[in-house]
């Protein structure tokens, strides 16, 4: 999907929920919203109230809906309002669209990647003061600095993504010590890292979600995938730990598990012939997977509409890892 259509849909998506807001601020009800009874204070005219940040801590949960007091409603469980989010490799593909799916459901977005200059052309369809932290090469002390970085600017932050990832495609006897380093270091140790020392502050602050980008490579076998596959079992294995750890402090902890996404990291081996064709016999849903159907899972699980889903790697494949296609062409 190119960076012009990208940024269309998170706008499209934008303007649709200000509408609907602008619409409930009218006086339809929406899915889920419970309302006052007549003559109880209404939200104004021009748009959603804000949460403002401060609403939040201290002692806050985030284990249920909240009520804005201003606008005398119940706030929508989607709704990301006075959040902030952290999104790991939100230069481009799945992060990108991730940073748009929260920015469109109210949370300011904090950017990271290696390249600024592309975290910011992703920032500037944003919305809600998002900010770019650029993220270390894979150093051994990435992120420590990525952490130090994102709490000097904010303090804490509610919703982690763990989106960053690398991956090889390559035969198990071609893969080398730097090979496998590499893919343990940015997709398991600083995803790690960057978690355990950003939980503390989330905790302090009344609790948060954190969602991690694995695969569905995690749980099924797939050639040429030994390397990357071993790096997102661990993710599934360390989400659930975490999620055990941390969720009598408020925190949750998941993973979305997504197949084939139509992004740089997979579109050589997608040019190549009968590829597209190959992997579309395996989805039951018969298309491959844009980077938004992955987001709004990821959007979903950030917001309190998931207050009780912990420990769970939800695959975001079409249905691909369901079970056996044993009929692909029909
Ligand atoms: N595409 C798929 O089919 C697919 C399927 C299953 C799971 N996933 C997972 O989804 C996540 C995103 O994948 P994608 O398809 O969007 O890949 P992508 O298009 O290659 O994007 C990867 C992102 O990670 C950043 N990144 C790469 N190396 C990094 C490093 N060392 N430190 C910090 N940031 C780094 C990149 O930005 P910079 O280069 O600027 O740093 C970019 O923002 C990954 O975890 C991947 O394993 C993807």
């Amino acid at each position: 999907m190119g960076k012009k259509h990208d940024k269309r849909d998170g706008r499209d998506r934008a303007d649709k929920r200000n509408k609907r807001d602008k619409r409930d601020a009218r006086g339809k009800s929406a899915e889920g919203l419970e309302r006052e009874p007549a003559g109880s204070a209404q939200p104004p005219a021009t748009g959603p109230v804000s949460a403002p940040a401060s609403a939040l801590a201290p002692g806050a949960t985030l284990a249920t809906p909240e009520v804005d007091a201003r606008a005398g409603r119940r706030r929508s469980p989607f709704d990301l309002t006075g959040r902030t989010a952290l999104v790991t490799g939100a230069s481009r593909g799945i992060g990108a669209a991730i940073a748009r799916s929260l920015d469109a459901q109210g949370a300011r977005v904090i950017l990271s990647a290696r390249t600024r200059s592309d975290c910011e052309e992703v920032a500037a369809g944003l919305d809600n003061e998002p900010l770019v932290l650029v993220a270390a090469r894979a150093t051994d002390d990435g992120a420590e600095r990525l952490a130090t970085e994102v709490l000097d600017a904010v303090g804490a932050v509610d919703v982690l993504v763990n989106n960053a990832g690398v991956a090889r495609r390559s035969g198990s006897a071609e893969l080398t010590g730097a090979d496998v380093d590499l893919l343990y270091r940015v997709n398991v140790r600083n995803l790690l890292l960057l978690t355990a020392r950003l939980i503390p502050p989330m905790i302090a602050r009344g609790g948060g979600s954190v969602v991690n980008v694995s695969s569905v490579v995690g749980q099924r076998g797939a050639p040429w995938r030994a390397g990357y596959a071993a790096t997102k079992g661990a993710v599934d294995a360390l989400t659930r730990a975490l999620a055990m750890e941390h969720g009598p402090q408020g925190v949750r902890v998941n993973a979305v598990a997504p197949g084939v996404v139509d992004t740089a990291m997979w579109r050589a081996a997608l040019a190549q012939p009968g590829v597209v064709d190959s992997v579309l016999g395996l989805v039951p849903l018969r298309r491959l997977s844009k980077a938004d159907d992955v987001a709004d899972v990821v959007a979903f699980l950030a917001s309190d509409a998931s207050r009780y889903v912990t420990g769970q790697v939800i695959a975001v494949d079409g249905g691909m890892a369901s079970g056996l296609n044993l009929y692909p062409s029909v």
